[in-house]
């Protein structure tokens, strides 16, 4: 076996993205700056210069941000603060595996209501609110992670009507909004029912994931809830991470390094459609316009068992896709592409090796 190996398990950012120069330059400006503060014990919910610009940012007071290391972390003590055995989660289906897991960690019924290409079926999830109101909706609602999709306006309009008059909370999670490569943005959750989200963002696929930096933008009350919690829990967040991604956006870097990432991706989702056409045209995948993902529906036939034996025989590391799915069996013709990972090169080799071992 003469081939490189291609791996399709990990939705990272490929090293050469990762702005280590730069980063440099934003830490000894975080050091010089403000250095003794850095090194001393932090306070939840974050170091207040980097609270101040995320809330200018986007347009709130600052006692409505709150920061963690990652966006998990702010995650868990958002499932921490709200929820208890068995209430009642929605999440998409499929959804992060990783957030799944935390969710049911928590002993909370977590609910999956299928995804469509435009979000999530509103016709299942009335029917699951008919049954029971949740306490939290966790949805992913720009180019979702793992599908790709993009939840339309109207669908969120309808779910954030339903929060209010069902009393429900939503965790917006926007790791990828800012990586869109075509078309327009549409309103966020947290736009259109500010008093219901918790909207969480990261800095992992924005700027580098070593960093673990994670926010929410949430209501003041729930932030005061969050803040306590981290407190208790580890009484502040990493300083050094936090000074220097706050130096990174005063230098006007941050921006600059979006444009430059979807500069990077653009061509590898193009790539990737190209690619999946060619090679299994009888695959079903939705059209992202951003992120890092688009997963494959494979024809019937092909099962997960199969591809994942014989992925190694042509040099392929896959995810299986059962694992972003509540009922496993769901997901086992379910194939997900990390494309920002792989060169254009890649990915289309990678993509006709997928064809070479499918039941046709
Ligand atoms: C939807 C979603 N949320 C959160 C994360 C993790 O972000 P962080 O590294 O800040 O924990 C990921 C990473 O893959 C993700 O896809």
């Amino acid at each position: 076996m003469t081939e490189q190996e291609i791996n399709l398990t990990r939705g990272v950012p490929p090293m050469e993205v990762l702005p280590v120069e730069e980063m440099i330059i934003a830490s000894e400006a975080a050091f010089n700056n403000d250095g003794l503060n850095l090194l001393q014990y932090t306070h939840a919910p974050g170091y207040v210069p980097l609270l101040n610009l995320l809330a200018e940012r986007y347009g709130v007071c600052v006692d409505r941000v709150f920061t963690g290391n990652s966006s998990l972390e702010v995650l868990e003590f958002i499932i921490r603060i709200l929820l208890k055995p068995g209430v009642r989660v929605f999440v998409e289906s499929p959804s992060y595996d990783r957030a799944n897991k935390l969710l049911l960690r928590s002993g909370a019924d977590v609910v999956g209501i299928p995804l469509e290409s435009d979000g999530m079926d509103l016709d299942a999830f009335e029917a699951e609110l008919k049954k029971g109101a949740p306490t939290l909706l966790y949805v992913i609602p720009d180019f979702q992670n793992p599908m790709g999709t993009t939840t339309s306006e109207a669908k969120r309009r309808q779910i954030a009507k339903w929060a209010e008059e069902y009393d429900f909370y939503i965790a917006e999670d926007a790791p990828y909004r800012m990586l869109r490569y075509k078309g327009d943005d549409i309103q966020t959750f947290l736009s259109i029912v500010p008093e219901r989200v918790f909207h969480m963002c990261s800095l992992s696929k924005l700027l580098a994931p070593g960093l673990r930096l994670g926010y929410a933008i949430a209501p003041a009350e729930q932030v005061k809830r969050l803040t306590a919690w981290a407190a208790d829990t580890y009484i502040g967040p990493v300083g050094p991470s936090q000074g220097m991604v706050y130096e990174y956006y005063r230098m006007g870097l941050f921006d600059k390094n979006v444009e430059k990432l979807k500069k990077v991706y653009a061509p590898r989702l193009e790539a990737l459609e190209v690619a999946a056409r060619k090679y299994i045209p009888d695959a079903e995948f939705p059209k992202p316009e951003g992120g890092f993902f688009i997963s494959l529906t494979l024809p019937e036939g092909n099962t997960m068992d199969l591809l994942l034996k014989r992925a190694p025989q042509v040099n392929l590391k896959i995810t299986d896709g059962r694992g972003f799915f509540l009922n496993p069996a769901d997901g086992n013709r379910f194939l997900r592409i990390p494309f920002c990972t792989l060169s254009t090169q890649e990915i289309d080799e990678a993509m006709r090796r997928i064809s070479s071992i499918l039941v046709k």
